[in-house]
Parts: structure tokens; C-alpha cells; sequence
């Protein structure tokens, strides 16, 4: 029915376009609101059959390697929106599409026959307008003070700049396959520079397999390097896929054929595949990132200039510890106790580590975490939900749950702390400080302590030395290649074992080391295998891998990822490629030249690139030309640059994202008025090393956790590592909390913290009797009433300075019977600053 209406309708908008081709003419309201219609139902029963489809599996218990990624990769919340939005408009415009296609026998873009009106109707009515208009930033709170949960706001002029749910940037453009929004090598025989592209799987059997009997471990750095960037990363980008299981278009499931149809891109298995059969119907089933809503085939688009699809970054582009909070306003409360003035977050109410808090449960009726009786074959043993973070992916595997649940404490703890000192602080306060505090610690490791690591001296004193201050014309928005290949580094450098140590950071049998591909969403493990402890010790007390060219991508990822039964196992470097593929990330020489690097043509020049003639010559029997290769492969096969843990090309891609991210943010730890100069005293004393030390039953550690212990980095005992002292936090009571700002004090002078001594006011009240009689007391009583309430004054001399003023001003008043004339503009400018 709905279609013969359409076609009804399409008819009269032919005969009109036919009479009058004049484009403004369009098809009609009424035609569009139907397609429209017929869209959304499309998608609603997509979402909803996926979803119930899912539920069914996680019950069942056979969800697949793949379910796991795609589960683990659903938009939730108002990313859902977002994408859901996204999908209504392209399908709406998909059938308008078809339709005029179908009927005039031509391909005709259904946005030149919709006039502008009926687009923006359709871009309001989708959901899609919404996303792009900017949200007003005058009525939320401390703006100066505080992050927003999703970061809007953080720049003035631009106020979604570096938000949640906002596309990532593109550096440079992106390179589909159709120009708009096909995957790189959809059409498998397509050539680019007259060569077709290898199978991504191909690429990973002959370049990226290892033996984990070759493996060499880092002979400087420990396997929390690792976990820590995994950490990083889960601040920084998420990328959601679609929620539907299958295509739109025909209604093809994903993983149950081998058809490339939107949003199926599968892995190919080439032949000869040492564990994987190959053959028409054999692959690996990829679900393709959501697009952007307005772009790829939605052929409309917000005012930017091209059309090409873009992928939706869910997380906030500010290293503003969202993996602890959540990058969304409902999240972030779900995530806080909210039942105690404390400040808290929440915890869990039914287990604990050894007395110490654990994340609290999700309410997600699919429990993706119940892998105990699958990987201990023991059907009575108890599972647990997944645990809950401020990212989904707390549970991908247990070391970087031990981080989260770490920094989760260490939240609790500091607004413990600041409760004792500041006891008339409410709730909201305590929490904002005490995020605000691990927002900085956050910021102070990963620059001081980590990313020198990784991009090495050059790029660490080119782009990442002194703080240059807040500008806010850098865009901090996130890279598409760094999410998608950069930031993937670290993939090389997974151990396969997590290790668990004891109090004497020796393997113990109670609780043995776990391989890696045992350790995806097992929160279980945490609970009942002698809690976080034991895992950070291992991750202290050991190695990290060491990425060579030889030995690059452990089996645990490479064969075995998510797999818990004999189920088909995903390949981590594989799915790195096709990513890059779907997201139509340009190649490797394209970025070569983008850092300004040279762009070998041939094997020689490959090979003096690599240092490695071996490995050119296996990449080029693949790739044929060094332009082709993916740009994660060639990246990760670059030797390390000096001090560092990446080539030259990650180095540099690496270095601008966080120069960016730093000096685009507003309220970074450095920038001014965001804390007082004695807060940021205390703050670069920060210590990864104390932060395990507060939280942990660990009573000794490497000084510094990221290198290996060694005579220089011996284990220390806690009690020789200091603690951030929390003293410039402390407010007088009169005061109250709103009057923590720092913004205001670096325009009107610090905080008084001091009160003036009883003697010494009682000295000089005696001094002021004797030789300007009673109008003095009063005139000094009432200054330093004034004082209190009104100045910022930030040392004695000052507070000397501004009480005689301020007397001798109210004393003339008082004997003179006049209007003091400086005081009234004094005092206003100083109520502005408080005020
Ligand atoms: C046990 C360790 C790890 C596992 C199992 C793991 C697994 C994964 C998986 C399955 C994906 C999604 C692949 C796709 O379909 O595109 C992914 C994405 C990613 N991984 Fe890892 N990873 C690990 C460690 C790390 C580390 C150490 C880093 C960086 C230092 C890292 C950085 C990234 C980044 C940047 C993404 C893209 C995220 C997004 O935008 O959605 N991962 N990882």
C-alpha cells in the first residue's frame, strides 16, 4: 500500500518534473514523509531484530568471537541516537533514491529533486539537524570551573568542537572506493596504482604471525606501558558500529553470508589459510563503523564542503578521564552514588577485593561477561555480570579492568579526603574537585611519564615539550588515522600471558598467570581469583612485548581474539586493516608525506625505510607498491625511532594528535586559572606509582611503573613514595565551595587562607584607639570585614596594604562625613572578580 502510494505520488512529481524540470519543484512533502516513514520502520525493526537476536545468543551462549565485538562495539545512549538518526536519513534518501531510479530509468539524485526545504524537514524529523546545531553555553554552570560530561562547551566559539558524538577529523581525505562511501576494495578487482590490494588476512598470515616461543619482551619498559595507552585510548576514541545485524538493503545477516552489503564487510580467508578455510563462504564477519549522519550516501550534507561518509567518535577528544566518568550526561550520573553527600562513584554493593571497592555491575540484561563455565568447563560455577565503566570496554580484558577499578578508588579516595578538609563541601562539589584532581593526574602522566615512551625525543621536545598555553583556534577533534591506525601501535606490544604475582612479586600457584585469550570479559576473575592486586603486580613486575618486525602480533589477538569456544576466533591485525579500508584511510606514502617524511617507490627504497630488506620484499610480493600498503601495517613495520616505541610516521602522527588534544583544551591542567599555583605544585608531584599504593594492597613498587626494575628503578616501599598533598584545597569555611575557582584568582589575586593573628589585630586596634580615636576601631572593624568577604589577596604584604587602605578610607568617611571616592570603584572592581 505504502508503496503504490509512493509510486502515485512519484508519478505526479514526474509529470511534474517532466512539464517543469526545474529541480525546486521537488517531489513533494508528502512523498518524502512517507519514504520517510517507511525508512524508520526499516530501521526500528533492524535495531529491534538485532537486538532480540543478540539477547537470544547471549542467552543461548552461542554468541561468536564476532557477537562479542559487535556487542562490545554497539552504540549506546545518545550515541545510539546519533546513529539511529544517521540511518534514518539514509535510508530515507536510499528509497527516494531507488524509486526515482526505478521510474525514470536513470540515475538521478533524489537531493536534486527534493527542494532545500524538504531536506532540512527531513534532516529535522531524522534527528539528524539536532546533532549539528550548537547547544548554548550560557546557562551551564561553572564553565570555567568544571568539564561537561560530553565536553560541549569546552570551546567557546566552536562549542562541539572536540564533543562527544561528533565526527572525527580527517587530516586528510578520505579515499572510498566510490568517491562518497564504499570501503577501500569493496569492488575486489579494483586496482590503485594499477595493483589490487592484498586480503587483509593474507597480509596478517605472512606479515604480522608470530610464535609466542619468539617472542622478545621489552628490555626497558613493563607491560603497563601497554595497558596504560590501552587506557588512553579508551579516553579518547570509541568508534560505534551499526546496531543492525543485517544489511538494510536486502536483509542479508552479517555473519551468516559472505556478501559485501552494507554494513557487511567481511574478511576474506585466502586460500591455503593455516587455520581458517577459505573458499566463497568462509570469512570473517566485519560489521562496517556507523556513518556520520548527513554524509556518504545520505548525499546531503551540513554546510561542509564534501559529502564523503565520516565515522562518529563517542567519546570526548579531551584527555578529560572519560573511561572513569563517562562521556555522557546520563552515564555520568548512573555512574555516581548519589545516595551519599560524599561525592562518591558508585561501587560495587556485593563483592569486594580484599576490602576494597570494585566497579559496580551493568544492568544489561545480555551478561557478555557469563565466560566462567565456558572457559573453566565447570557448569555450576557462579558467573557475574560485566562490570560497569565510564567506557564499555571496561571488560575486554582483565588488566585493564584492574586499571579501571584502580582509578575508580582513587576517585573515592580524594573525595574522602577532601570531605575531611573542606567538611561543608556538598556533594557535586566533591565529585567535580575530585575529578578535576585525577583529571590532572591523568594529564601529568601521560605526558610526563608515558608519551616520551612512546614517540621518543625528537618528537617529544619538537611538539610535546613546555605547556604553549591554551589556543583556542587548535582543533583538538580526534584523527580518524589515529583511531584507526596510529593509536594501534600497541597492538604489537600485548603479552599473551597476564601475569598475576604475589606479595613478593613471585608467580603463585593460588592464583596463576592467565593467557591473554582466557582474560576477555571475565570480570569473574577479578572477583574470584584474588582481585586486582595480583594482575597490577604483574603488570609492574614484567615486560611488555617488544613490537619487532620479526615477531609482531601475539596469537591471543592474532588467532584467538574473543574466542571462548570453537567458534571462529577473530584476527586483531586483520580487523586493524579493514578498518583503515572501511573508513577509507588513505595509504601509506599519502601519510608519509602529510609528516613530511620521505615516500619510498620500490623495494630499495623500502628497504632502507624498514632497514629491512626481508621484510620489503614479503610486503612488496603483497602490496606491489609501497603506496598500497595499509597504513597501520606500514606504520607498526617501521623501526622504532630513537628513545621511542613507534617509526617515524606513528611518531609523528602520534605527537600532532596530543599537541593538539593539549593545546586545544581549554581546560587543560596548565592552562591558567584552571588551578591555583599551588594546586599545580602539588599536581606535578603526582605518581603513578603512589596512585597504586593507595589503592592496592601492593605495598611495594617500581618507582617508576613503566620501566622495568632495574639498580635505577629499584622497588621502593610505598611509604618512601610521596603523596600529592591536598593543602591548597582547603577553603575557609566562610567561604563556601563556589569560591574554589581559580579562573578568578588569576585575575584578582589568591585566596586569603590566613586570618590576621589575635595579637596582631588587637596591637593594632590599640595603635588605631591612640591616635585616631573610635571612628578608627570601627573604620578598621568594618575593613576588615570587607577583607574577608570581598578581596582576594595573595600574601601577608598585601593583606597589610589593603586593611590600612581600606581604613584610612572609612576613617576619612567617618570625620570627614563625605563619600570616600576610590573605595566605591575599588570595592566594585573586586565584587566583579568575586562575583
Ligand atoms: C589486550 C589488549 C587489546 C585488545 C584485546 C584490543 C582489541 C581491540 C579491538 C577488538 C579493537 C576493534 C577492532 C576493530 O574492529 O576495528 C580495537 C581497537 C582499538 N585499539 Fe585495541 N586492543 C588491545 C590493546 C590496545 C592497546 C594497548 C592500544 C593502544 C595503546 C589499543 C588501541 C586501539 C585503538 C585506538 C582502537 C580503535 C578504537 C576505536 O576508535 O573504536 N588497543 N582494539
Amino acid at each position: 500500500m505504502n508503496q503504490l502510494v509512493c509510486v502515485l505520488m512519484l508519478g505526479i512529481c514526474v509529470m511534474q518534473a517532466n512539464s517543469n524540470p526545474s529541480i525546486s519543484e521537488g517531489l513533494g512533502r508528502p512523498y518524502l514523509m512517507e519514504c520517510f516513514e517507511e525508512a524508520k520502520t526499516l530501521v526500528d525493526d533492524a535495531y529491534k531484530y538485532s537486538r532480540d537476536e543478540s539477547l537470544s545468543r547471549v542467552r543461548r551462549e552461542v554468541v561468536s568471537p564476532a557477537d562479542i565485538l559487535r556487542l562490545m562495539k554497539q552504540p549506546r545512549g545518545d550515541s545510539r541516537s546519533a546513529v539511529r538518526s544517521a540511518d534514518y536519513m539514509a535510508q530515507t534518501l536510499r528509497l527516494l533514491h531507488d524509486r526515482v531510479h526505478r521510474v525514470h530509468k536513470r540515475s538521478l539524485n533524489a537531493t536534486d529533486l527534493l527542494p532545500r526545504e524538504d531536506l532540512e524537514v527531513l534532516s529535522k524529523i531524522s534527528g539528524c539537524a539536532a546533532r549539528v546545531s550548537d547547544p548554548s553555553c550560557r546557562t551551564i554552570q561553572n564553565l570555567d570551573k568544571y568539564r561537561t560530561a560530553t565536553s560541549v562547551c569546552n570551546n567557546l566559539m566552536s562549542p562541539r568542537l572536540g564533543a562527544s558524538n561528533t565526527p572525527f577529523k580527517r587530516w586528510l581525505p578520505a579515499q572510498y572506493d566510490d568517491d562518497v562511501a564504499l570501503p577501500i576494495g569493496w569492488e575486489r578487482n579494483r586496482r590503485f596504482n594499477n595493483f589490487v590490494l592484498p586480503l587483509v588476512r593474507d597480509v596478517s598470515n605472512r606479515i604480522l604471525a608470530s610464535k609466542d616461543e619468539g617472542l622478545v619482551s621489552d628490555s626497558e619498559y613493563t607491560h603497563i606501558l601497554t595497558l596504560f595507552g590501552q587506557w588512553i585510548d579508551h579516553d579518547l576514541t570509541f568508534t560505534p558500529f551499526s546496531p543492525s545485524l543485517r544489511s538494510f538493503s536486502n536483509g542479508l545477516n552479517c555473519d551468516e553470508s559472505c556478501e559485501r552489503s552494507e554494513p557487511c564487510f567481511p574478511i576474506q580467508i585466502p586460500p591455503g589459510d593455516p587455520r581458517l578455510p577459505s573458499g566463497p563462504d568462509s570469512c570473517i564477519p566485519v560489521f562496517r563503523s556507523a556513518p556520520v549522519c548527513g554524509t556518504g550516501y545520505s548525499e546531503y550534507n551540513f554546510g561542509s564542503v564534501a559529502n564523503k561518509r565520516e565515522q562518529i567518535n563517542t567519546l570526548t577528544a579531551f584527555l578529560d578521564l572519560g573511561q572513569v566518568y563517562g562521556s555522557e550526561e546520563k552515564l555520568a550520573m548512573d555512574l555516581r552514588n548519589l545516595t551519599s553527600d560524599a561525592g562518591l562513584l558508585r561501587v560495587n554493593d556485593k563483592y569486594k577485593d580484599n576490602g576494597r571497592e570494585l566497579l559496580p555491575f551493568s544492568p544489561l540484561h545480555a551478561n557478555m561477561c557469563a565466560t566462567r563455565r565456558r572457559v573453566t568447563n565447570d557448569s555450576n560455577a557462579q558467573e557475574v555480570p560485566c562490570f560497569l565503566g565510564g567506557d564499555v570496554r571496561v571488560d575486554e580484558n582483565i588488566a585493564l579492568t584492574s586499571l579501571h577499578t584502580m582509578f575508580l578508588r582513587e576517585h573515592n579516595r580524594l573525595a574522602r579526603e577532601l570531605k575531611k578538609l573542606n567538611p561543608w563541601w556538598d556533594s557535586e562539589t566533591l565529585y567535580q574537585e575530585a575529578r578535576k584532581i585525577m583529571g590532572a593526574y591523568n594529564q601529568v602522566f601521560i605526558f610526563r611519564d608515558y608519551l616520551p615512551h612512546i614517540v621518543g625525543d625528537e618528537a617529544m621536545s619538537m611538539k610535546l615539550g613546555r605547556y604553549p598555553g591554551y589556543d583556542p583556534n587548535v582543533d583538538p577533534r580526534i584523527a580518524n588515522v589515529f583511531s584507526t591506525a596510529a593509536y594501534r601501535f600497541a597492538h604489537l606490544a600485548i603479552q599473551p600471558m597476564l601475569t598475576r604475582l604475589d606479595e613478593n612479586y613471585q608467580e603463585n600457584a593460588s592464583n596463576p598467570n592467565v593467557p591473554l585469550f582466557k582474560a576477555f570479559f571475565s570480570p569473574w576473575r577479578v572477583i574470584f581469583e584474588g582481585g586486582i592486586d595480583p594482575l597490577i603486580r604483574g603488570l609492574v613486575g614484567n615486560p611488555a612485548k617488544l613490537g619487532t618486525q620479526e615477531n609482531m602480533l601475539v596469537d591471543a589477538v592474532r588467532e584467538r581474539l574473543f574466542q571462548f569456544v570453537e567458534h571462529l576466533a577473530l584476527d586483531l591485525g586483520s580487523l586493524n586493516m579493514q578498518r583503515g579500508r572501511d573508513h577509507a584511510i588513505p595509504r601509506y606514502n599519502a601519510w608519509r608525506k602529510f609528516c613530511g617524511l620521505s615516500q619510498p617507490s620500490n623495494q630499495a627504497e623500502l628497504a632502507e625505510v624498514l632497514n629491512n630488506t626481508g621484510l620489503a620484499t614479503r610486503l612488496l610480493q603483497l602490496y606491489r607498491t609501497p603506496s598500497n600498503i595499509d597504513v597501520w601495517m606500514g606504520g607498526v613495520a617501521e623501526p622504532f625511532v630513537r628513545g621511542g616505541r613507534v617509526g617515524p610516521l606513528f611518531s609523528c602522527l602520534i605527537a600532532n594528535q596530543f599537541k593538539n588534544i593539549r593545546q586545544g583544551d581549554r581546560l587543560w591542567y596548565e592552562n591558567m586559572g584552571v588551578f591555583t599555583p599551588n594546586q599545580k605544585k602539588a599536581l606535578s608531584t603526582a605518581n603513578l606509582a603512589r596512585i597504586i599504593c593507595d589503592n592496592t594492597g601492593i605495598s611495594r613498587v617500581p618507582k617508576d611503573p613503566f620501566r622495568l626494575v632495574n639498580a635505577e628503578n629499584s622497588l621502593v616501599h610505598c611509604s618512601s613514595i610521596p603523596r600529592v598533598r591536598l593543602s591548597p584545597w582547603r577553603e575557609r569555611p566562610r567561604e563556601g565551595p563556589d569560591e574554589a575557582g581559580a579562573g578568578k584568582e588569576q585575575q584578582c589575586g589568591q585566596r586569603l587562607n590566613f586570618t590576621l593573628e589575635k595579637p596582631i589585630a588587637c596591637t593594632f586596634y590599640l595603635i588605631l584607639i591612640v591616635f585616631a580615636g573610635t571612628n578608627a576601631i570601627l573604620a578598621a572593624i568594618a575593613a576588615e570585614v570587607i577583607i574577608m568577604n570581598v578581596f582576594f589577596v595573595s600574601s601577608f604584604g598585601q593583606y597589610i596594604h589593603t586593611y590600612i587602605f581600606i581604613t584610612y578610607e572609612l576613617i576619612h568617611m567617618f570625620n570627614s562625613h563625605t563619600c570616600p571616592q576610590i573605595l566605591p570603584t575599588f570595592l566594585f572592581n573586586k565584587l566583579i572578580c568575586k562575583y
